[in-house]
């Protein structure tokens, strides 16, 4: 089983980047997490941050293109601004599932409307860097149980 993780703009800056609302964790923690629990299931994760929208959604076609069977995505600020991704995920047949690491229904109401979770089969807000493994574990089981 291959699954996508895709990461939104400053992402990169984890760790570094407001720590009191996002941690201290680094995006290289939080892969190396994800690949120890997909090494346990072998699964094939696919790890990928970009700054630019074009190039998440050049990476949603791949997904579709080469036979993925899930994509985990944190589109960060893409979230609430992005008819593109949101067209991305729906021309797509490979289910989505968007994660937040912060609970954005707490934060400025700007944060509060996602264009994407209409498109997704689910959205994880709130849970830290743990819902990335919650995502990837869904998949995971998904994967298991149509075996
Ligand atoms: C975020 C929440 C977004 O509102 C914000 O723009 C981010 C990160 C999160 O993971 O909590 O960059 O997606």
């Amino acid at each position: 089983m291959k699954i996508m993780i895709l990461n939104g703009p400053n992402l990169n800056r984890l760790g570094k980047r407001e720590p009191e609302i996002y941690g201290h964790e680094t995006l290289q923690d939080v892969e190396h997490k994800l690949l120890q629990l997909a090494n346990k299931h072998e699964v094939t994760i696919d790890f990928r941050q970009s700054n630019h929208e074009g190039e998440l959604v050049d990476w949603l076609h791949e997904a579709a293109d080469n036979a993925y069977e899930g994509v985990v995505i944190n589109p960060a600020a893409y979230t609430h601004t992005s008819v593109a991704l949101h067209d991305a995920i729906a021309g797509i047949d490979v289910p989505v599932i968007e994660v937040h690491i912060s609970n954005v229904h707490k934060r400025e109401a700007f944060r509060h409307h996602s264009y994407l979770a209409p498109a997704c089969i689910g959205q994880i807000v709130g849970l830290g860097t743990y819902g990335y493994q919650l995502a990837l574990q869904t998949f995971i089981q998904k994967g298991e149980s149509s075996r």
